[in-house]
């Protein structure tokens, strides 16, 4: 079976491509990955002379390379994770936004169908469903009501790919995970910056007043529920995976602090993220029955074992974090902090 992984430089991708090279040796993964400002091919360093790992840089907007390298590699199936992906910039920065997570998957798509692929796999997000209340749960059929750029550039291209299913008969199947944590995430999203922050004794900066709620998924199980996704899901399904973990922002930011040794006197509130979701929370029942699928970590195991990795290695995300990405850090940590 040969793969295609779009956005395997990422955070999540970079584990999958891991973990399909580990869980499914006889495959071949080839690696299609921009090398955005959140793609590093440092991130894959152990796999250098693995001849089953292609890395090809590219856009998945490119219908053409994209089309060329899924008929190069006989691509079986494609595992779709390129993205911008983070609330944020996409607050300061709509359009690449709209640019690489709508259009450019609507190219890639229009390429998988042109190359006859057989299963289309659409990692989509959570955030497509809008905010909880205190109660309550995401099903796969809650309405579609995204808040940020980034969640309706997602609900966006996660609707198109249901469409191509409906429309062209493509075999397609949508997964909406919720808020991943692990090794190897980019140091703007809140538990690897919390922990580098901590880590340089800086304030730690909580938006609002910090009760916002996030159901934590480990990467590891992730990548799990991608992979009984990609071979057992059903065409045109849609699978919501959570982590069972519900939490307050401020409670991992003070667990991130106990881990790390430092005081709660680092925690700083902030102004609030415009058109903050107050709560997630996902009902994970449809891929627990139909596909088996329960996650294996627990939060605290998990989170313990995350900061001790960035403790660990400091000098994979100083070199990430480093250029055109440290001045964009800089300036918007120093006006979060102003504001
Ligand atoms: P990430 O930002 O860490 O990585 C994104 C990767 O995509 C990078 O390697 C980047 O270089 C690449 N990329 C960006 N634009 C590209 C383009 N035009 N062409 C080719 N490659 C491009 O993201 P992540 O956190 O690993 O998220 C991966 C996917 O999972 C995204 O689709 C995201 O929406 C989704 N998701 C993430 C989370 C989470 O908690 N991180 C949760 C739910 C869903
Ligand atoms: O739910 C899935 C989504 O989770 C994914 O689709 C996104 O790609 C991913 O980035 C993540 O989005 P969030 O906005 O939930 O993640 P982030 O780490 O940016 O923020 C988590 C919470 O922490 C959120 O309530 C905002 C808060 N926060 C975040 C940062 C970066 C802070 O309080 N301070 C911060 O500095």
């Amino acid at each position: 079976m040969n793969v295609l992984v779009t956005g395997g430089c990422g955070f999540i991708g970079s584990n999958l491509v891991k973990y399909l090279r580990r869980q499914r040796p006889d495959w071949k993964v080839v690696n299609l990955d921009k090398l955005t400002y959140a793609g590093n091919l440092e991130t894959l360093a152990d796999l250098e002379g693995d001849s089953q790992h292609v890395f090809v840089r590219g856009d998945v907007g490119n219908r053409e390379l994209v089309e060329f390298v899924l008929r190069q590699h006989r691509i079986d199936a494609v595992m779709h994770l390129a993205a911008e992906s983070h609330v944020d910039r996409s607050i300061l920065g709509p359009e690449v936004f709209i640019q690489t997570n709508v259009l450019g998957t609507q190219q890639l798509l229009e390429a998988s169908k042109a190359a006859g692929i057989k299963r289309f796999l659409m990692v989509s997000t959570d955030e497509v469903y809008g905010s909880l209340g205190p109660t309550g749960y995401f099903t796969e059929t809650s309405p579609i009501q995204p808040s940020s750029p980034y969640s309706s550039s997602k609900a966006s291209s996660d609707l198109v790919a249901l469409a191509y299913h409906h429309t062209f008969g493509m075999d397609v199947v949508v997964t909406r995970c919720s808020n991943n944590y692990g090794r190897y995430q980019f140091p703007e999203k809140l538990i690897p910056l919390m922990t580098v922050n901590a880590l340089h004794d800086r304030p730690l900066p909580v938006y609002g007043d910090g009760q916002n709620v996030r159901d934590w998924l480990h990467v590891e199980d992730h990548c799990q529920a991608l992979l009984l996704a990609l071979e057992k899901g059903r065409a045109g399904e849609v699978y919501n995976i959570g982590g069972g973990a519900e939490r307050r922002n401020i409670e991992i930011v003070r667990g991130i602090l106990q881990l790390t040794g430092k005081p709660e006197t680092l925690i700083k509130y902030v102004q609030d993220r415009p058109g903050h979701d107050r709560r997630y929370a996902i009902d994970p029942a449809k891929i627990r029955e139909e596909l088996g699928w329960t996650p294996a970590h627990t939060f605290e195991q998990g989170l313990e074992d995350t900061v001790r990795w960035y403790v660990d290695n400091r000098t994979w995300w100083e070199r990430v974090m480093s250029g055109a990405y440290r001045q964009y850090f800089e300036t918007q940590y120093k006006a979060r902090l102003a504001a």
